[in-house]
């Protein structure tokens, strides 16, 4: 069942675990996440980044795919889909008529006069509309669609500006990083919390990837309600289907081929839901 975000995320916040968000990038990947949340009744996040939503062909190929697959694999959980670094006014409009429910204005690489201005634009659209919006502060580190960023940690001050908008939830960047980390992520929990005390607002993860166990436990005790995640499924996936075609010099039916990932891409699903806590929260 397609929701409101803000009701997942602030039962998230209530009862202290968090909700995956996880990226998807084709077909494959939605069933193989649905389901696997749908068996462990735990809510979930489908995050699309524009770079995913131009692949897959477009902002209402993508909605169509998700509506449609709730729909036929009979999903109860509830579900949100979700815009994934909209980095533009223009492209947050196109999701939200699309059916997105929820969407992320980052207007982080701006002023922070500018990132409140296309935030307070986005959100004059988005609520009347029961869509739900996610704004950055400071800079997430590594690389984004391509695009390299160095890290920025959030301030107090900012964040408390920015959520100042009325933004359903804030993503402030505390040494995070897209991809791969470089050693052992530096995460900032004392700003964390201050920043979640302060706002009162669900608190968003980006770079959910390589972050150790205990700090992602500890983020949740420090505000993060909602983890983004997409590499570790890619590597999962990955990984399985070169293992696969390796052995295997026959197989070309593609299905059988993106298939051979499903196993283990969706034990990387589950482990990630016992650690966030959100089985049988649905
Ligand atoms: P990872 O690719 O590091 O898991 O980050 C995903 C993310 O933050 C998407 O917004």
């Amino acid at each position: 069942m397609l929701v409101n975000m803000k009701k997942m995320l602030e039962d998230a916040k209530d009862r202290n675990y968090a909700v995956a968000h996880f990226n998807i990038n084709n077909l494959e990947w939605t069933r193989f996440i649905l389901e696997t949340c749908e068996e462990n009744e735990s809510p979930v996040i489908l995050g699309v980044s524009e770079g995913a939503i131009k692949y897959m062909g477009g902002y209402s190929v993508v909605s169509s795919l998700v509506y449609g697959l709730v729909k036929e694999l009979n999903i109860k959980i509830p579900v949100a889909l979700h815009l994934d670094h909209g980095s533009s006014v223009e492209s947050c409009k196109k999701a939200i008529d699309a059916g997105f429910t929820s969407v992320m204005i980052d207007g982080s690489k701006y002023s922070l006069e500018e990132n409140i201005a296309m935030t307070k634009e986005v959100l004059a659209y988005a609520h009347p509309k029961n869509v739900t919006v996610e704004a950055e502060i400071g800079a997430i580190g590594g690389e984004e669609d391509g695009v390299a960023n160095e890290v920025l940690y959030a301030t107090v001050e900012d964040a408390i500006l920015l959520s100042e908008t009325g933004i359903d939830f804030l993503a402030p960047a505390l040494g995070s990083v897209h991809g791969l980390y470089k050693g052992e992520p530096h995460l900032n929990f004392d700003r964390m919390k201050q920043i979640s005390e302060v706002t009162n607002l669900p608190l968003v993860l980006h770079g959910g990837t390589g972050i150790p166990d205990e700090q992602i436990r500890k983020a949740i005790d420090c505000g993060i309600c909602k983890l983004n995640i997409n590499t570790e499924l890619q590597l999962a996936w990955a990984n399985a289907v070169r293992e696969f075609l390796n052995s295997d010099l026959k197989t070309y039916d593609p299905r059988k081929v993106i298939k051979s990932g499903e196993k283990a891409m969706k034990d990387a699903i589950k482990k990630k839901l016992e650690l966030l806590g959100s089985i049988r929260k649905a």
